[in-house]
């Protein structure tokens, strides 16, 4: 059974080829027989081919198991859950926390009990109880004018502060990465410290939310704002792009800062979010999808999301790539991304409450 990068498969099995291109829920009438087929593995992807091909050509390398893989950007997870039991999807990669608490949630994972994977990745970035693993992590940090911002140092509660009024571009607050962003400071100062961050981060935007992360650094580039948030790998994003060459320009116009999150009343380190994978509830190949899972966490696999995609391998002793390290060395703030996970709702309800997404003059 093979998957083409659009989504659609072709099914080839004991000497029959059904060379026409079905819909991939076209596979739930196949018998459990094809989905068995020894050697291959499933994966179902939010993560690009760019950097999973790779990831994947170098694990079939070593283990002679095949991977088919059905990218998307959207509505993998729903896709799993319409499929239940007939899902041909053994393992699911994505980002985000509030993406693998999702899948987990919406009861397309299993857990994994793997020495293995405890030992490759540090326990603030898996579920504690086995159902979601991080693969690397990335910084939600300010990208600050180079121009205008004299101070190379900032923490996050500085965003409130009124003398950046006008100052901050930010993407919608709904967004999961903001979401994460949100729940972590709730998680270290309290609601009702947190919801009064919010009102001061949203009294200081430029604009109204609006964009991605990559827009936001747009902003400071043409004047718009001072400030920006967004993740560590966009500025990597932005300073390679060859075929988007105004965005090295957008990269050159902005340094990048490491705020800072207090922990108990010491400054602590800035707030990282995840890459990860989950275990599909009714993987078929779930031997393979378990070694999948592993060598995704070995050190190859690591250096290979460390060098493709400037991420920060979650593997302690995987070197970042020689662009992250020019970013500077930062301390990731030690809450575990469970506890974040669990604060989710009611930093998405701060956001409603507060009316972040509204802008800065209502
Ligand atoms: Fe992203």
């Amino acid at each position: 059974m093979r998957f083409s990068a659009n989504g659609s498969l072709r099914l080839r099995w004991a000497g029959l080829t059904l060379a026409g291109i079905l819909t991939v829920t076209t596979v739930t009438i196949a018998s459990p027989q094809t989905v068995q087929a020894a050697g291959e593995v499933n994966v179902y992807s939010y993560r690009q081919p760019y950097l999973t091909k790779p990831l994947f050509e170098a694990f079939t390398k070593q283990t002679g198991i095949k991977v088919n893989v059905v990218f998307a950007k959207k509505g993998l997870i729903e896709r799993m859950a319409a499929e239940g039991r007939n899902s041909p999807a053994d393992v699911l990669l994505t980002t985000d926390i509030g993406r693998l608490t999702g899948a987990v949630e919406k009861g397309v994972a299993q857990p994994v009990q793997s020495e293995a994977l405890k030992a490759a990745i540090p326990e603030a970035y898996r579920d504690p109880n086995g159902y979601w693993f991080g693969l690397t992590t990335r910084a939600r940090v300010v990208f600050a004018s180079k121009d205008r911002v004299k101070q190379d140092k900032i923490s996050y509660l500085e965003l409130a502060d009124p003398k950046w009024k006008g100052k901050i571009c930010m993407r919608s607050g709904h967004h999961v990465y903001n979401v994460a962003l949100i729940a972590a400071m709730i998680a270290h100062y309290g609601e009702a410290k947190a919801e009064q961050w919010l009102r001061g981060v949203k009294a200081n935007l430029a604009r109204k939310p609006s964009g991605n992360d990559r827009a936001q650094v747009k902003g400071v580039y043409s004047g718009a704002c001072d400030l920006a948030i967004g993740n560590t790998y966009y500025m990597a994003k932005m300073q390679l792009n060859d075929k988007k060459p105004e965005q090295k320009q957008w990269a050159a116009a902005v340094k990048l800062l490491f705020p800072t999150m207090s922990q108990n009343g010491r400054p602590g380190g800035t707030h990282v979010n995840l890459s990860g994978m989950v275990l599909a509830k009714y993987a078929p190949h779930k031997a393979n999808a378990i070694k999948l899972m592993t060598y995704l966490a070995s050190p190859q696999a690591q250096k290979i999301y460390a060098e493709v995609n400037h991420e920060y391998p979650v593997s302690p002793n995987v070197k970042w790539s020689k662009l992250v390290q020019s970013w500077g060395q930062f301390t990731a703030d030690d809450l575990p991304l469970a506890e974040i996970a669990k604060l989710r709702k009611k930093a998405s309800e701060l956001v409603d409450k507060t009316g972040f997404n509204r802008g800065p003059s209502s």
